[in-house]
């Protein structure tokens, strides 16, 4: 029989929540360790350290199952859950000593997330969530308000850490400013999308993203009432993340679909 999503949920939540004690500890001292993808794209020794510890405690309460990281790359299993792991979402924050980076971790059972933790120490928030039984944020319901119209949405985006991919990111925002209230790009899109869920913003978009990224915190914002979607309709990917209030998505998924969102 396949592992209760509300056990995995109760395991990540405990992760999550030592994970963000360890990296808010270490962030007075952080210095970057190494370069990615770019050289915007940094790593610190925090990245790394407590993705380990996220690593040993769920392979400590279940061996067999596997594990995709941000920093460790994917550890196969057979114990019927995939962990997504983002050890700290907004790195480039965490580097510079501000508040909204988070330690998201999603299970997933047969490719579908089904259970979801993220922690944002630095705000002392909490969120949780299983599929289909809701989402909360220190230990209490959580729901988005109503969408609003498109004119008067607060968005939340992010860029890339290519040059190119920057330079189509900021053509779109070109058109995208003058048909919204404002937009904001917070660093880190776990904080975006339990912030979503949270009534901090209205929308978010993004294009270049990893299921690391979105995958603990998109079922949050969806068990909060949040269509969080992908291109033409489909599923979350990497070519473009689109969360909002029902009503709202489709004016923002039609807004962008002409622009090239989804493309370099
Ligand atoms: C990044 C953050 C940022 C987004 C980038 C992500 P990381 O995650 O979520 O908001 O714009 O695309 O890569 O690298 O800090 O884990």
């Amino acid at each position: 029989t396949p592992p209760d999503p509300r056990v995995l949920r109760d395991l990540a939540v405990r992760v999550a929540t030592e994970a963000g004690e360890l990296a808010a500890g270490g962030q007075a001292g952080v210095t970057v360790l190494d370069t990615k993808s770019s050289p915007t794209d940094v790593v610190t020794k925090m990245d790394r350290a407590t993705e380990e510890l996220i690593r040993s405690r769920l392979l400590a309460a279940r061996p067999d199952d596997a594990i995709l990281g941000e920093e460790g790359g994917e550890e196969h299993g057979d114990g019927g859950v995939r962990w997504v792991v983002d050890p700290i979402d907004g790195t480039v924050n965490y580097l510079y000593g501000q508040p909204d980076w988070g330690v998201a971790i999603a299970a997933e059972i047969d490719g579908e997330v089904v259970a979801a933790a993220v922690s944002v120490p630095r705000r002392g928030e909490l969120y949780e969530a299983v599929l289909g039984g809701g989402s909360r944020r220190n230990g209490e319901a959580l729901q988005a308000p109503p969408a609003v119209p498109l004119e008067q949405a607060l968005v939340a985006t992010g860029f890339g850490y290519f040059a190119e991919r920057r330079a189509q990111q900021a053509r779109v925002l070109l058109d995208v400013v003058p048909h919204i209230r404002d937009i904001r790009r917070g660093g880190s899109a776990a904080v975006d999308l339990t912030g979503l869920a949270s009534g901090r913003c209205d929308a978010f978009y993004e294009r270049g993203l990893h299921a690391w990224d979105w995958s603990a915190p998109g079922l949050i914002a969806s068990e909060a009432g949040i269509r969080v979607g992908g291109p033409n309709g489909g599923p979350p990917s990497n070519d473009l993340v689109i969360a909002a209030r029902p009503e709202l998505y489709d004016a923002l998924s039609a807004l962008l679909a002409p622009l090239g969102a989804d493309r370099d």
